[in-house]
């Protein structure tokens, strides 16, 4: 039997880009993100520049709305665009917010981001857990730049592809200890399909974004990139 090195970080293995699974929606929707999607809003504040209130927000992959509604919450004259390739996710996410804030002026597509052609660019572009599901990471960065000019903020956070096999196994312990099995084997096959931060880093130099977007990792398993505040 080939013992697992530690030290030796395995490839990426890839896994399908929309969550269109009923049971797999309805898991996502039931998780409980409470702390790590605060904590990324949080981040998201923290990085913004002073008195930064977006006209236009876009939330790309928004998936099925708590992020979307605490995006809505933080910026509640905004008008929100949330998009999904997923049609069973954007119908839920048109569901959730829609209860939860029916005043709010949010547009609902249902696109994949490598068919999103935006009409004008967007103020603040943010998106959480995306990029890990592309088969071609570029489309995730072709899309950013589509919808954004020299003016918009872009918030990025992801997941962190752990050194082993192991330790995303301990960490879908710790993380979605009490979670459903649809939704535990999902955060560990994302887990494995996520970017470590020298190829983030790869990519950004690649499209020659690393002067405008810094890269931090946040916790044991996310990272964030974000405009950097020009002086
Ligand atoms: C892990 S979920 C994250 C949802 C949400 N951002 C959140 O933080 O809760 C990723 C979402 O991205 C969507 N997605 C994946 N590939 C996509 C693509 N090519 N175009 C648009 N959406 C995509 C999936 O359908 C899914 O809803």
């Amino acid at each position: 039997m080939t013992q697992e090195n530690p030290f030796l970080r395995f490839s990426r293995v890839p896994e399908p880009e929309l969550m269109e699974e009923k049971e797999q929606v309805e898991a996502y929707a039931k998780a409980n993100f409470e702390e790590t999607h605060d904590s990324i809003v949080r981040s998201l504040l923290n990085h913004l520049p002073p008195r930064f209130i977006p006209a236009s927000v876009l939330d790309l992959g928004a998936g099925p709305g708590d992020m979307t509604g605490r995006l809505l919450n933080q910026f509640p004259n905004s008008h929100l665009t949330a998009l999904d390739g997923s049609l069973s996710m954007i119908a839920h996410n048109k569901s959730y917010v829609s209860k939860l804030l029916p005043n709010a002026s949010v547009e609902w597509l249902s696109t994949k981001l490598q068919e999103f052609i935006p009409v004008s660019s967007y103020e603040l572009i943010f998106s959480n857990s995306l990029l890990h599901h592309l088969s071609d990471p570029f489309d995730f960065w072709s899309a950013i730049q589509r919808s954004s000019d020299e003016n918009s903020f872009l918030f990025i956070c992801d997941l962190l592809r752990p050194t082993s096999f192991q330790l995303a196994k301990n960490l879908v312990d710790v993380y979605a200890m009490g979670e459903n099995e649809i939704l535990r084997n999902d955060f560990y096959n994302s887990l494995l399909a996520s970017y470590t931060l020298d190829e983030v880093e790869a990519m950004l130099r690649t499209l020659r974004l690393d002067h405008k977007l810094k890269l931090d990792q946040i916790t044991d398993r996310h990272w964030i990139c974000y405009s950097r505040q020009l002086n």
